[in-house]
């Protein structure tokens, strides 16, 4: 009997000097001296021997038990000491290796755009303020001295809101032009003002040269003794500052219900600096007759001023309102066949600016 046992234990010592990671060895302790292990098995005939053999073999048995015990810690301490070793090679992170840049995004060239124009004007001392984009017919027209169902009303292209009309101040409608903020703007009562409104507006068009969303930036200056010499003044700044040294404006008599005088502000061309012709002698491939059209302007109307609570006798208004987009692109150059493209998100129109 001792004999097999030292035999058990030889294979066992065997097993575990040949476990070569921790889960083997693990394994090899409870398949050998768990319950239903040969060793176990064996110690159940104990009972059969003698007295004296028993005594000799049950010590037998526990040296061999300290035995395996001891030579098992010793193989764990060593494989764990192998594992930590290996660490530096198998686990190793080469810091100095570059990095992966994350994919960085920019504001649209429509945001910048709004950017360079609030701040080009807050040097004039004008603020931007916050106008609603959906508002009533009465900022939207009639306080801007267009009464109901008059005709000039048409030319907003106006998107209605689906909305239970307001007693005073009528429909909701989605606002066609920021000349609305303006009217609005009026209303606060406090004077003198200069204000910028810059907000998305809605028009019921769209084809290549329209999106049905756009952008329009507003100026609103109102105080005493305030006359188209000063408006021309804004708009030369702006134009020297947005579009760059020596670009002037030009204002053309126009018709707005809202303003009186109107103009529509043109600026001269880039190309040709206002001459309308080319260096061979022909016609600017541009702008043909030296000036680019950039929007509607003007002293506001009496009308107005009374609406929005403010004397006319006393106080006095200049007032433009320009789209964004077309104001931009013409300073980027940027000629597209399909102006809908600015608001496609396409990457590879947007990442060029
Ligand atoms: N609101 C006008 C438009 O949308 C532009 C404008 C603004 C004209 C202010 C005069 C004064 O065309």
């Amino acid at each position: 009997m001792q004999n097999e046992l030292k035999e058990i234990r030889d294979r066992i010592l065997q097993a575990v000097s040949e476990a070569t990671d921790i889960a083997t060895l693990d394994e090899v302790e409870t398949v050998h001296l768990g319950r239903k292990s040969e060793f176990s098995q064996k110690m159940k005939g104990l009972g059969g021997l003698s007295a004296d053999e028993r005594k000799a073999v049950g010590q037998l048995a526990n040296e061999i038990k300290e035995q395996i015990r001891t030579a098992v810690e010793t193989r764990r301490d060593e494989l764990k000491a192998a594992a930590y070793k290996d660490l530096a090679t198998a686990d190793r992170i080469d810091v100095t290796v570059p990095g992966e840049q994350p994919e960085q995004g920019h504001r649209h060239l429509t945001s910048q755009a709004i950017n360079d124009i609030v701040r080009i004007f807050s040097r004039l001392g004008f603020t931007r303020e916050r106008h609603p984009e959906v508002d009533w017919d009465w900022f939207t027209f009639e306080s801007l001295n267009m009464p109901p169902d008059h005709p000039a009303r048409d030319e907003w292209e106006t998107f209605f809101v689906d909305a239970p009309v307001h007693k005073k101040k009528g429909k909701m409608v989605l606002t066609p032009h920021t000349t609305s903020g303006t009217a609005r703007e009026l209303k606060k009562g406090k004077l003198p003002i200069r204000m910028m409104n810059i907000g998305k507006t809605f028009r019921r068009q769209i084809d290549v040269s329209h999106t049905p969303m756009f952008h329009q930036f507003e100026g609103l200056l109102v105080d005493r003794d305030v006359s188209v010499t000063h408006l021309k003044g804004v708009l030369d700044y702006f134009a020297s500052e947005f579009f760059g040294a020596g670009r002037r404006t030009r204002l053309r008599p126009f018709h707005f219900r809202f303003t009186e005088p109107s103009f529509e502000i043109d600026i001269s061309c880039g190309i040709c600096d206002g001459t309308g012709k080319s260096e061979d002698g022909g016609k600017c491939r541009l702008c043909k007759e030296g000036w680019l059209e950039l929007g509607g302007a003007g002293m506001l109307h009496p009308n107005v001023l009374t609406a929005g609570g403010v004397d006319p006798e006393e106080y006095s208004a200049l007032a433009f309102g320009w789209g964004v987009e077309r104001t931009m692109m013409m300073r980027a150059g940027i000629m597209v066949d399909d102006i809908r493209v600015l608001y496609k998100s396409d990457f590879r129109f947007l990442n060029q600016f």
